[in-house]
C-alpha cells in the first residue's frame, strides 16, 4: 500500500435553535434565511483518512454506534462522498489526485435526527483540505462544508454558537461563531426513543419543502424568530430563547408534515415527550423541546437543571439512552502525517 498521508479528523454534530428547512438554490445549496445552532460535545464523528497515491483506490469503512467492527461500504454513502471528493477538487482548484481510504465512527445513532450528515461532511470537509495540503480559511471552510449537500454541516465548522447568514451567492453563504462553547451554559440532553433509521433523508425532503401551504408563513416568522432569539441569547434570557426554539421546531415540523408527499419525523413517543416536556415545566423545571428530521428529542435545559431533566427522562418508559451534550468546538484536525 503506498500511503502518502494520513490525517485524522474529529467533528461534532449541531442542534439548530431556529432550523434550515428548504433551498433556495440546489445546486448550491442556499437556504431561504439564516440558522443558529450550538455543537455538540457527545454526538461527533471521527474519520481517519489515508491519502494513497493510486487514484482508482476510493474505500469508505463505518462503524455504526455500538458496532464492534468497521465495516466496508459500497453504497450510496460512497457514493456522496465521491461526489464530494469531485466538489472538494473543484473548490480547491487542485490538478493532483490522489486515492483515499476511509475509516468512519460515529459517537451516536445515525440517520435518527442527530444531524449526522452534518457531523460527518464537515469531518470529511477538513479531512479532504488537509489531505491536498490547503490551508483555508474557516469561511471557505464552510462554504464547502455546505457544498458537500448536507448544509448543516457548514455550521459544524466554526466553534460553539454557529450563526449560518443565508448569503446571497455561494461565496457568501457560510457558519460563524457568533459565541464561544464557554457562552453559555446550555445542556442538550438527547433522547432517543428509537435506533431505527429514518426512511426519507433531509435531502430529499428539502427539495419539497416549498410545496407546503405553510412554507412562506414560516418564512415570514422566521426573520423575526430569528432577531428575538438573537436577543435573547445575547441576554440569556432562557425563557425567551426556549419558548422561541420550541415555536421554530412546530413551524418547520407543519411544513414537513403539509409538504408533498407529506413527511411525518414523529412517532407517538416524540408526542408524549413533547407533552411530558410541558409537565416538567409546570412542575418547576425550565426545559424546552426541538427535534431535528427524526423521531428523537433534543431536550435543552440549562447545567443547573441537568439532573433533574436527566432524571425525569431517564423514567420515562419511552426513552432507551440519553446523551447529554454541552456546547463545544467545531471540526478539528487530530493527527496529520
Ligand atoms: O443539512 P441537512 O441537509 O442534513 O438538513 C438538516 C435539516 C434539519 O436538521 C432538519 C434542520 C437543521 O437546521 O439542522
Amino acid at each position: 500500500m503506498n500511503i502518502i498521508k494520513e490525517v485524522t479528523i474529529k467533528s461534532p454534530a449541531n442542534i439548530a435553535f431556529i432550523k434550515y428547512w428548504g433551498q433556495k438554490d440546489k445546486k448550491y445549496i442556499l437556504p431561504f434565511h439564516d440558522s443558529f445552532s450550538m455543537n455538540l460535545s457527545n454526538c461527533y464523528t471521527t474519520i481517519q483518512l489515508s491519502v494513497h497515491e493510486n487514484p482508482t483506490v476510493q474505500e469508505l469503512s463505518i462503524k455504526e454506534y455500538k458496532g464492534k467492527d468497521y465495516v466496508k461500504t459500497e453504497g450510496p454513502a460512497l457514493h456522496k462522498v465521491k461526489d464530494f471528493y469531485t466538489r472538494a477538487k473543484e473548490f480547491l482548484h487542485v490538478e493532483n489526485d490522489f486515492g483515499f481510504i476511509l475509516y468512519s465512527k460515529n459517537s451516536f445513532p445515525k440517520k435518527a435526527g442527530i444531524a449526522s450528515s452534518a457531523s460527518f461532511f464537515s469531518a470529511l470537509t477538513l479531512a479532504f483540505t488537509e489531505a491536498f495540503g490547503e490551508k483555508l480559511s474557516q469561511k471557505q471552510l464552510s462554504v464547502l462544508a455546505r457544498l458537500s449537500g448536507s448544509g448543516s454541516a457548514c455550521r459544524s465548522i466554526p466553534d460553539g454558537f454557529s450563526w449560518w447568514n443565508k448569503g446571497n451567492n455561494s461565496n457568501s453563504s457560510y457558519s460563524v461563531s457568533i459565541a464561544p462553547p464557554s457562552y453559555w451554559d446550555l445542556v442538550d440532553l438527547v433522547v432517543i426513543v428509537t435506533f431505527d433509521e429514518k426512511k426519507i433523508s433531509s435531502s430529499e425532503g428539502h427539495q419539497l419543502a416549498t410545496t407546503s401551504p405553510f412554507f412562506s408563513c414560516r418564512i415570514k416568522d422566521v426573520e423575526k424568530r430569528l432577531q428575538q432569539i438573537k436577543q435573547a441569547f445575547l441576554k440569556k434570557d432562557f425563557t425567551t430563547f426556549g419558548k422561541l426554539l420550541e415555536e421554530d421546531t412546530i413551524s418547520m415540523h407543519a411544513v414537513m408534515m403539509t409538504q408533498q408527499p407529506p413527511l411525518y419525523f414523529w412517532s407517538g413517543a416524540t408526542v408524549e415527550l413533547i407533552k411530558k416536556t410541558i409537565a416538567l415545566r409546570g412542575l418547576g423545571t425550565e426545559a424546552y423541546f426541538t427535534i431535528d428530521a427524526g423521531e428523537n428529542v433534543h431536550i435543552i435545559c440549562q447545567e443547573k437543571d441537568e439532573e433533574t431533566v436527566y432524571t425525569y427522562f431517564k423514567n420515562q418508559e419511552e426513552v432507551q439512552e440519553i446523551i447529554k451534550n454541552e456546547p463545544t468546538i467545531g471540526a478539528r484536525v487530530i493527527k496529520s502525517v
